[in-house]
């Protein structure tokens, strides 16, 4: 037993470390679960009890030996001679693999460019809004369908009930209350609607709302800047069409179509063979608004739009899915790494 003893603490101290696979094999062959000193520690079962106490102690101090080699290997880590350089140092530094941006944050920043452009500024709000900046001050009469359960998410707070905002047209009346005419700004975020999911409907998405507030705004106005906007976006020989339209805060209201970019207006199942593609609603803002959000009717016009960044987004990359746009595939994603 001795002899073993001291056998292995002579092949502990003469054993050759030259690199760090080499300080594995030494744990592995010292003090591994099958290791020699593992089975010194068998041995001692043989031995007579009298001796029993002085052998334990010299496994214990041997492997105390080996445990502080061992530490020694391990903290001296890159001192160990690693003569093999696997890499070759004077190479050219690789190119990252680089993340892309989500195509509805590529359309969204297009519409800002082009709304910045002609001295848009960007206001935001929250998406968890109060009944008064989602549906009251923007003209909703309190029986108006799309305050219905359907429509909306509803959040219990205490006693109020607050909303998801179920259009950015809420931080209409927020930048109205906060500064006075002219106000000229955009409000991209997104939107809740309580749908079922499909291919056409989400139960989240995203809008960019626009506003123009001034003395004599009219809605030649409007529409020439839908036209720019139109253009800008899709190309030089885009056109749009104004159908006449509803909603409680515009008055006029229209829904605006742009030429189909996916047949050139010759008719597609996309367009529904009309040649048209509907992207945006929009009005001249209803004076009970204005009054509501402390601007004078009186003294001041405005319009504002609303248009949908998927939408725009289906147009440009033809996506046909909606549901793709959330769903992680980097198949998917992967495609937008060029229009960074
Ligand atoms: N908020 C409307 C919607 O979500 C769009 C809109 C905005 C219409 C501004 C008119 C003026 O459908």
């Amino acid at each position: 037993m001795i002899n073993q003893i001291q056998n292995i603490e002579k092949e502990i101290s003469d054993y050759q470390i030259n690199d760090t696979a080499d300080i594995e094999k030494f744990r592995i062959h010292f003090l591994g679960s099958k290791g020699l000193i593992k089975g010194l520690y068998a041995l001692l079962r043989e031995v007579p009890n009298e001796q029993k106490k002085e052998f334990g102690q010299k496994i214990n101090e041997l492997r105390s030996y080996a445990e502080n080699k061992l530490n020694e290997y391990k903290a001296s880590g890159t001192q160990v001679s690693d003569t093999v350089h696997e890499e070759d140092l004077s190479r050219p530094v690789g190119q990252d693999n680089l993340g892309s941006h989500h195509p509805l944050t590529i359309i969204k920043r297009e519409i800002i460019d082009i709304f910045n452009k002609i001295g848009f500024s960007i206001s935001e709000g929250p998406e968890i809004e109060d009944d008064w900046h989602n549906f009251s001050a923007l003209n909703f009469p309190p029986e108006h369908p799309a305050r219905d359960m359907q429509d909306t998410f509803f959040i219990q707070k205490g006693d109020e009930e607050i909303a998801l905002r179920t259009h950015t047209s809420s931080v209409q009346v927020r930048v109205m209350e906060n500064n006075q005419p002219p106000i000229r700004t955009i409000s991209p975020g997104r939107v809740y609607r309580n749908e079922a999911i499909s291919a056409r409907a989400h139960c989240f998405f995203h809008q960019v709302e626009g506003l123009y507030i001034d003395e004599g705004v009219s809605f030649a106005d409007l529409k020439q800047t839908l036209l720019h906007f139109a253009k800008e976006m899709f190309g030089e020989k885009a056109e749009i069409r104004l159908r006449p339209s509803y909603f409680p805060f515009t008055e006029p209201s229209a829904e605006v179509d742009v030429s189909c970019t996916i047949c050139n207006s010759k008719g597609c199942n996309v367009c529904k063979y009309t040649g048209w593609l509907e992207i945006l609603g929009c009005g001249m803002v209803d004076p009970n608004v204005l009054d509501a959000s402390g601007i004078d009717s009186k003294k001041y016009s405005g319009f504002a739009f609303g248009m949908g960044i998927e939408r725009i987004a289906q147009l440009k990359f033809k996506v046909n899915d909606l549901r793709i746009y959330s769903e992680n595939d980097t198949r998917f994603l992967n495609q937008f790494k060029s229009a960074l």
